[in-house]
């Protein structure tokens, strides 16, 4: 696709597909042509559907609560999670590593983030679960008893938040809601909206992206043992792992926009509120950006994936999500000695954006 029809018109979604890795690049680096308002925000306007100037203050506003030394600290508290969540699997010789790992590690980390006392996580994560379950098959019925209980769940979690704001409002703790809540720019600090909002899209958008790369990473050292020998005699290279992870199995393979005038991209007209679809997956095998694009190279340097997006909307929880997934492939690697899959038929993620599988189990 990306070279016979690198931009094309889907007739069946009615939107655009792009594959090249120029072309997505450009997409991604204009907001003001290509407007992230792609309907998602009928639901409550958040970070990811704001354009500027809003999406600017809102994420300044953000980013002083959300800083590299809030997330570097929870290093330790990563480490320690993710023993625990091993220590309970290795005397059965066997584990899933969607299941027993990678699901739990990123939604106990963001409940800690967040203030979320640890009697609630059990709570907290059927909420988060819900959230962002796909359907399994495609009908209208389907898709809206999905919706209902996403809804429910919504509901439940903003009834939850405010529970906490209030608390925290008038004790504040050294946790994310109280730094959201302190956090001010001239004079202006967020709206309990929109910090409600906020905590939400950072489980939407942070905890099955972190569980699939975490999952995708150990799914390529299984499925070439060749990697995993490199990074095990060359434990340096997790992190250069990590990366071309999200370059050739990334958790996010297609990114939405829409048109607001009209542009030409890859010699095809598109029209003023046309929607159009960035194949960041195609982009990151792109022989035009990458050499031996199909091949996985744990030392892969420089890496420009756009595994995490780009431009102004680029990954908020990026830092957090390679954080997490680094500690956890090293303490893999160092508690197991050899990681093996127990073959079995794999079943995808429901969702044409996504990359993971739901179960991966090893030996
Ligand atoms: C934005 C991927 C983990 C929070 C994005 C975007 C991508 C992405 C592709 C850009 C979307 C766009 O341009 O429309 C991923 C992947 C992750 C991950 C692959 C894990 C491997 C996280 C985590 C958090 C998070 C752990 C927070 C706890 C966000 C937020 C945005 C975002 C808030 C919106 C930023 C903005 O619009 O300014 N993510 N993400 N993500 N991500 Fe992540």
């Amino acid at each position: 696709l990306r070279e016979k029809t690198p931009v094309r018109y889907d007739e069946d979604r009615q939107s655009w597909d792009v594959f090249r890795y120029e072309d997505v690049h450009r997409i991604l680096k204009d907001p003001a042509t290509f407007s992230s308002r792609r309907g998602l925000e009928v639901r409550g306007e958040t970070l990811l559907t704001m354009d500027q100037p809003k999406h600017t203050h809102m994420r300044n506003l953000v980013n002083k609560a959300f800083t590299p030394k809030a997330i570097n600290d929870l290093a330790p508290r990563i480490t320690s999670i993710t023993n625990e969540l091993l220590d309970q699997v290795t005397s059965r010789g066997k584990m899933d590593i969607v299941y027993d790992l990678a699901t739990p590690l990123p939604v106990i980390v963001i409940a800690e983030l967040l203030g979320v006392p640890a009697k609630d996580r059990m709570l907290f994560k059927e909420w988060s679960d819900t959230m962002v379950k796909g359907v399994e098959n495609n009908t209208d019925a389907a898709f809206a008893h999905m919706m209902a209980e996403r809804d429910k769940a919504e509901a439940e979690l903003v009834q939850y938040f405010l529970k906490i704001l209030e608390e925290r409002r008038k004790k504040p703790e050294d946790d994310l809601v109280s730094a959201l809540l302190e956090a001010e720019i001239d004079g202006e600090k967020l709206q309990e909206q929109d910090i409600l909002r906020f905590c939400i899209l950072l489980l939407v958008a942070g905890n099955e992206t972190t569980t699939n790369l975490i999952t995708n990473a150990t799914r390529l050292m299984t499925e070439q043992p060749a990697i995993q020998d490199q990074v095990r005699q060359q434990p340096e290279l997790v992190k250069s792992m990590v990366e071309e992870t999200l370059r050739y199995y990334p958790p996010i393979v297609a990114i939405g926009r829409v048109a607001t005038q009209d542009v030409e991209i890859g010699g095809q007209l598109i029209r003023e509120g046309q929607q159009v679809v960035s194949w960041v997956g195609a982009a990151n095998r792109d022989p035009d950006k990458f050499d031996d694009p199909d091949t996985f190279h744990p030392d892969r340097k420089p890496n420009a994936h756009m595994g995490f997006g780009f431009g102004i909307h680029f990954c908020l929880g990026a830092p957090l999500a390679r954080l997490e997934a680094q500690i956890a492939l090293e303490i893999l690697l160092t508690r197991f000695t050899d990681i093996e899959f127990e073959k079995t038929s794999l079943t995808p993620i429901p969702s044409p954006f996504v990359f993971g599988v739901k179960s991966y189990p090893v030996t």
